[in-house]
């Protein structure tokens, strides 16, 4: 297999022709946008591409790698840039294809529950969008504000609302791809149930933008739920917070969101948002944040008093139930900005753990015991509901040698720690560039083998997104 490794060069005639394909204007080589393109939100990672395309369509996208194919240059697909595993960086230079153009809503099929979109719509846009019809599609990852359907399709994204909805893999149906040899195809059909040979669909939602680009997304729709309530519940320890996740489920309750944050967490993203919201006893170690929706009042109150009941036999403080829907937005909003907060205070290297939930207490004291042995400090929050715990490592005082070399094993010891617990390495961020080199604790070379070999079938010249997940 012939292997795209190095920075590819490409000459003047390739810039003329992508020119002719796309016109010029939408042709990037000056510096402000190459170096735009060249990181992500991943660590600080930093890598220059030699050129930047905005196409507007399928067609255009498919004569630029048919192109890029025959002339073996290195292509990187681009949604919003909020990517956290590296996936979007051209590492090996060569050509960003970013699909902001492809930002239509095409249909809201309001009679079967779909909506046909383009990739480069905005996630919270395309959520507002159906809201306004009484419906909803749930999967929110916390940069929704900025990430696009087509990237949350490329990493089978999660979010808040996956413990009750599930994540983007249970909302596509179909999608309208350019293979990276050009041909555009479906890869399956509008309905919800598919019996029809191979299921492409869910084999590219997640394939991090290796075996294609999607230029269509079909997705499924649910009715929107009237009612919502959310608490804040503050634990006196780290570790009974996270026991507390599974009592609730196992009470027989399924909130709409049940979100961990360890003190530092909250008092960070508090800080950076210079918000008063909530006051943090000195003795409170965690906090989870439980919401619940449906369409019945009554039954919401009843499910908060159950699970404030479950919760407070894990040594709780007092509870804050948030009693509008500006409490609500606020108490959200600190949520969804915990990595950004994290980000501002210092360089963070973001692993995003999952085990099977009941096991989330024996990962947060491990990840904890790991980090002293290895002189890193970490933030976790994360969605404790469905198992999954951002563990975010701290650059802080580490030396290059430390943060670049012996930190590599603390993050080997925490991810053979959640294989043995029955997890794996990434619950909605992906692999990308950042973690491939950890992809062996959790698969042998025979799944590896099948995996290369999937590759090679979709992209037989390994042009695109090369050297992300695995090499090739
Ligand atoms: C979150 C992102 C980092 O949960 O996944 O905020
Ligand atoms: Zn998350």
């Amino acid at each position: 297999m012939s292997l795209v490794t190095e920075q590819t060069a490409f000459s003047i005639e390739h810039l003329e022709s992508f020119k002719s394909i796309i016109g010029e204007r939408y042709v990037f080589t000056d510096e402000e946008a190459l170096n735009y393109f060249a990181h992500d939100e991943t660590e600080d990672l930093h890598f220059v591409p030699s050129v930047v395309l905005k196409p507007r369509t399928a067609e255009e996208i498919s004569e630029i790698l048919k192109l890029c194919n025959e002339h073996q240059i290195a292509v990187t697909p681009r949604g919003g840039g909020t990517g956290l595993s590296g996936g979007a960086l051209p590492h090996l230079g060569g050509v960003v294809i970013s699909t902001e153009r492809l930002n239509e809503i095409i249909t809201i099929d309001e009679r079967n529950l779909q909506v046909i979109t383009e990739p480069g719509v905005i996630t919270e846009v395309l959520q507002d969008a159906v809201k306004v019809k009484g419906l909803f599609y749930p999967p929110d990852p916390s940069s929704r504000g900025t990430c696009f359907i087509g990237g949350n399709v490329a990493e089978n994204s999660g979010g808040p609302k996956a413990v009750k909805y599930g994540v983007v893999k249970d909302y596509v149906l179909n999608l309208e791809m350019v293979l990276p040899t050009g041909e555009i195809i479906w890869t399956g059909a509008n309905v919800l149930k598919n019996a029809t040979g191979y299921n492409l669909t869910q084999l590219v939602v997640g394939s991090e933008g290796t075996l294609g680009i999607v230029t269509k997304v079909v997705l499924k729709l649910i009715p929107l739920p009237k009612y919502d309530l959310l608490m804040l519940v503050p634990f006196r320890s780290a570790e009974k917070a996270c026991a507390a996740v599974s009592a609730i489920f196992m009470a027989g309750y399924t909130p709409s969101a049940l979100e961990f944050m360890e003190r530092d967490a909250l008092e960070w993203v508090s800080r950076f948002m210079d918000s008063t919201t909530v006051v943090i006893e000195d003795d409170i170690k965690a906090h989870l944040l439980i919401e619940t929706d449906g369409n019945n009042m009554d039954v919401l109150m009843q499910e908060m008093e159950g699970m404030a009941a479950i919760v407070s036999e894990f040594d709780c403080g007092e509870i804050l139930f948030a009693d509008d829907a500006q409490q609500k937005a606020e108490l959200w909003k600190l949520r969804r900005r915990v990595g950004e907060a994290v980000k501002s205070h210092s360089i963070y290297k973001e692993e995003d753990t999952v085990v099977p939930r009941a096991e989330l207490p024996v990962l947060l004291n491990g990840v904890k015991d790991i980090g002293r042995k290895y002189g890193f400090h970490s933030v976790c929050y994360g969605h404790a509901g469905d198992g999954n715990l951002h563990v975010n490592i701290i650059r802080g005082e580490l030396s290059e040698e430390e943060w670049n070399g012996s930190l590599k094993d603390g993050i080997r010891e925490i991810f053979q720690l959640v294989k043995t617990l029955g997890g794996t390495i990434s619950g909605e961020h992906g692999i990308g560039l950042v973690q491939k080199e950890y992809l062996p604790i959790i698969f042998d070379e025979n799944q590896m083998r099948l995996m290369r070999a999937i590759k090679r079938v979709f992209d037989p010249n390994n042009i695109l997104n090369a050297g992300k997940i695995f090499d090739a």
